[in-house]
């Protein structure tokens, strides 16, 4: 029976919870692949940490390198641009596939990952980059390639959406719901990438870029943050039969000179109470597509949380070892199509008070 060899960088809450599926679940996923998932050693910082997941203390080694070079699949965990971006490059020359949660990384220079994935042939999948446990990349470029998606609008950050959730249902002001949010463990103890719609803008990249066949990077993002939204904001929304949430938007637009472009954004929104999205409630996460033949569809779960993420990050890990145990040609990984990011003065004429009305 082959096996393969998998290589993990990174054993934070979600490495640690992919650690402990590709072990705990091994018997299973040979099964399910007829190949062995060999877990050959965990990258990490400091071997003797403290981790939320016992595992064997004989896997950890600081020497990321050496664990990608003898790799069939590498899972890169670590987050953040280097040495994430160098490892990744490194795994993808070697003819390892890759499996990615870093959606700072692919927001800021997926180009060139895509680029070298395409060269060498291997698969690079990032279905964790996105809404945590909810599949909605593969959905959207596989399920939906033969229909021509028109907007995806998420709620694609937790901690903000648990915020606006608690100011809608309490009164509360921004800054007690934040602290609340802190206190359970939503939000960093440095929030500012979730307040100010930095991380919801990455998704949005990637969401824009799959939906549309062009790679956007975040500068092609308009984005603003929720923390000037009030619990007086809140309740004349409240009051008027609206919701405020932190939206992440990508869609297509006439550019007015009989050409197409996509608006790609993130801001407070005003949301009728009985859109699908107004019933999205504490950290969950949810995406709604509008596809010119499939019509709407909404996509709902978990957005984070270690096991819920490692459950998106396993299933790109199997998808990958099917392809290395049967073979077939890998999709290509970079968007073909040249569709202008439009700015956002040019597609709304209705945004004021930074809260526009979907
Ligand atoms: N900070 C992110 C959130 C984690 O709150 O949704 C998942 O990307």
């Amino acid at each position: 029976m082959k096996t393969l060899k998998v290589a993990l960088l990174g054993c934070g809450n979600v490495g640690s919870q992919v650690a402990r599926i590709l072990l705990d679940d091994a018997a299973d996923l040979t099964a399910r692949l007829g190949a062995r998932l060999e877990l050959t050693g965990i990258a990490v910082r400091t071997v003797d940490a403290p981790r939320d997941v016992d595992l064997p203390v004989n896997l950890f080694t600081t020497d990321a390198e050496s664990l990608v070079a003898d790799a069939d699949i590498v899972i890169e965990l670590m987050g953040g641009l280097e040495p994430a971006r160098t490892l990744i490059l490194h795994a993808l020359g070697a003819g390892a596939a890759v499996v990615t949660g870093n959606k700072a990384l692919l927001a800021a220079d997926g180009a060139s990952l895509y680029e070298k994935a395409d060269a060498a042939g291997v698969q690079l999948s990032y279905e964790a980059a996105v809404a945590g446990a909810i599949p909605i990349l593969r959905p959207i470029r596989d399920s939906l390639s033969g229909d021509r998606i028109t907007k995806v609008m998420g709620i694609v950050n937790g901690t903000t959406n648990y915020i606006l959730d608690a100011m809608d249902s309490t009164g509360a002001q921004f800054v007690d719901a934040l602290a609340d949010a802190q206190r359970l463990g939503y939000a960093e103890a440095d929030p500012t990438a979730d307040v100010e719609g930095h991380d919801a803008a990455a998704k949005g990249a990637i969401l824009a870029s799959l939906a549309f066949h062009t790679g956007f990077d975040l500068s092609a993002v308009s984005c603003e943050g929720i923390s000037s939204v009030t619990a007086e904001d809140i309740s004349a929304a409240k009051d008027a039969g609206f919701v405020i949430k932190l939206l992440a938007i990508a869609e297509k637009f006439a550019d007015g000179d009989g050409g197409e472009g996509v608006s790609v954004r993130v801001h407070p929104t005003l949301l009728p109470r009985r859109h699908p999205l107004a019933a999205v409630h504490g950290a969950f996460n949810a995406v709604f597509v509008e596809a010119e033949n499939a019509g709407e569809l909404m996509f709902y779960g978990q957005g984070a949380g270690g096991a819920p993420t490692a459950s998106a990050v396993m299933g790109d890990v199997v998808t990958a070892a099917r392809r290395l145990v049967l073979g077939g040609p890998v999709p290509a990984g970079r968007p073909s199509g040249s569709l202008p990011a439009l700015p956002l003065e040019t597609v709304t004429t209705s945004y004021s008070i930074g809260l526009e009305v979907a």
